[in-house]
Order: C-alpha cells, then structure tokens, then sequence
C-alpha cells in the first residue's frame, strides 16, 4: 500500500480528507506544537492535550497554551480528562464554545493521579460511570465524538470486558474509536499488538483509528480493508514533525536545526520563560530520537539551567551536522 490510496474518513457530519492523526498528549500537544506540526501539514485533524473537566472553567479558552488553537492548525479535536466532581456537561458546554471539529473523551491514561480523580482508566473500569458520562456528553454535544481507550487490565477475560465496552459505546452514539492496544499497567512498554485490530473490527462498525508505534510506512497497511480507517501518530511525529508528509508518499526535507528553532519560537510565544523551558526540554527529548549520538542533545538540554543556555547547548549540537539515524 502506497500513501496514495489514503482514503478521507467521515466523523458524523464531518469529513477527514486525510486519514492520518496526531495524538493527543499532554505536555506536548499544544497550539506551539500543533503550529510546527501544521508547517509541515499532511495530516487530517490534530488532537489537543487531555483537558481536565474539573479545571476547564478556570481556563481563559482564547489565551490558555490548553485550549487556544490557530487557524493553520485547520480541525483540532479536543480531548477531555474527566476529574473531580464537575458535571461533565458543563466542561463540554465550555469546550463548545472553542466550535471544536470533534470530541474526544480519555479512557485510556493509565496515570495513578488521573485514576484517583475518576478519570482515564478507573472511567473505562466502571462502565456504569462510562455510559453516564458519554451520555451526558451527548446530552449537549451533537457534534463528532470519539474514544481513545486501551485494551484494559489484562486479566481473564478481558476480551469480554472490552467488547461490553464497545457496544456500551455505539449505544451512546459514539462515532469513532481509537485503540492503543497495549493494557493498562503496560504504559508504553511492549509493542502495541497491532493483530488485534481485525478483530476489534468485527465488532465495531464505526470509525476505528489505529495508535501505537506507528513510525514509518509499514503502518499504512493498518488500513487495509478489514482493518482500520485512519492512523493516529504520537511519538513519532514528536521526532519527526513532518512524518505525515512522509506516509503520504511525499519527501519532506527538513533542517533540523531550523525546525528545532521554529518549536522555540513558537513555544515562546505561548508559554511564559519558567513554563516555556518545560516544554522545550520535553520536545527535545523526542526530537534527540533523529540524531545517533541524541543522548548527548538529550542531556546537555536537559541540565540547562535557563533558556539561553538551553538554545545554546541546542544550537552547538544541531548545528554539527550530527549523524541522523536510518529510517
Ligand atoms: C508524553 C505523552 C503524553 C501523553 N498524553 C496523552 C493524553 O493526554 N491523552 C491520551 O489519550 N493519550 C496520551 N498519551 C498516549 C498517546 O496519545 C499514544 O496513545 C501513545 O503515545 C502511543 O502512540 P505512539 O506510539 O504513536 O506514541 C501520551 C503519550 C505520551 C508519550
């Protein structure tokens, strides 16, 4: 399979005219990134990072680095994390008003401090709790709505557990899924059992978006008939901003030093200095995944103590022409 038979998915009333996501994650998946991501384009949509209910109206939506979104980002689709004890509705009420291109609901964080607060995983555990939360949500969004789940705990049975949440799904009219099919106390170890997405097909009819070590062109046959319909790019394009160019068949040139800059400026323009360095520091831990020798990018940035030494200590490395690794 070829980039060139990627085929548009449609999202309820909605279109993605190419089938390939950035995912959402927190820390990274800001307006600044999405910005990078968006230099490059070749995507679909853009996911958010996960945005707690239970702090979502503390947020100013147009200025918060959380919410705030750029026209050249084109369709963004916002992640919710629910925590504490806010109503739901009223979180998705909020997000409305930012006219996102869809909603995406987490059930798939194995964090311990999100389980605490009821959110991602201990969601997906109590599906009682689950159907009333996605029917609130529907209860005041009519829009495109999406899960992002796991597998779940890898206990006997689990393959019972998941298909219960799959019908529990379409009966609350979701319109797509996303599976990381790797279980919960797995984190991002292993290898994401790509296998199983024929048979998460037979069961759901709907929109299925594979995740999860997806990092070159052997993903594409992830969309092969009887398996998924769009691809959702994480790491990867965390290392690769222009990765989407890439599946899509097309060579995409970058200058690493160049793009490196682009995420500072861009980021600076979001963030305040003491928050900006955070975000610096965690992009560069990726974006070192080009280089064969990263791990010294990786740690002479990391022990920065300032932005100007981080920018420097950057600059001496990505300006060495440093070995890139194979892809
Ligand atoms: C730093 C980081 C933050 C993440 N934050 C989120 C998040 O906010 N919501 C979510 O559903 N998944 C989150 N994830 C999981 C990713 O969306 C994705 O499922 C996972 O990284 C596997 O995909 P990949 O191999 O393409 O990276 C995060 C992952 C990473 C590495």
């Amino acid at each position: 399979m070829t980039g060139a038979s990627l085929q548009p998915f449609t999202l309820r009333n909605e279109t993605v005219s190419i089938p390939l996501l950035s995912a959402p994650m927190a820390g990274i998946s800001h307006s600044a990134y999405r910005r990078l991501l968006a230099h490059f384009g070749g995507y679909g949509a853009l996911y958010t990072e996960m945005i707690p209910t239970g702090t979502i109206h503390a947020e100013n939506l147009q200025r918060s680095p959380l919410t705030k979104r750029r026209e050249e980002e084109g369709p963004v689709i916002y992640q919710l994390v629910v925590t504490g004890k806010t109503p739901v509705e009223k979180a998705v009420a909020r997000i409305a008003e930012l006219s996102p291109f869809a909603l995406d609901l987490n059930l798939g964080c194995p964090a311990p401090i999100i389980a605490r607060k009821g959110g991602g995983r201990a969601l997906f555990n109590d599906v009682d709790r689950c159907r009333r939360v996605l029917e609130s949500i529907r209860s005041v969004w009519s829009g495109p709505l999406i899960v992002k789940c796991r597998l779940g705990h890898e206990r006997d049975g689990w393959e019972e557990r998941f298909l219960e949440r799959l019908s529990l799904f379409a009966a609350c009219d979701v319109d797509a899924l996303c599976v990381h099919p790797r279980f919960f106390h797995e984190k991002l170890k292993r290898r994401a059992r790509h296998r199983l997405y024929p048979w998460i097909r037979q069961h759901w009819d709907r929109t299925l978006i594979a995740n999860g070590d997806l990092t070159d062109l052997s993903a594409l046959s992830l969309l092969d008939p009887g398996k998924c319909d769009g691809l959702m790019i994480g790491r990867a394009a965390v290392v690769k901003p222009w990765i989407f160019r890439v599946l899509r068949g097309e060579t995409a040139i970058a200058d690493f030093l160049e793009v490196w800059d682009l995420f500072y400026s861009y980021t600076l323009d979001d963030f305040p200095p003491e928050r900006a360095i955070g975000r610096i520091k965690e992009f560069t831990a990726h974006y070192a995944g080009n280089f064969f020798y990263g791990h010294e990018l990786f740690r002479t940035v990391q022990s920065a103590p300032d932005l100007t030494t981080l920018r420097e200590r950057a600059h001496v490395f990505l300006s060495s022409a440093p070995q890139t690794m194979r892809t």
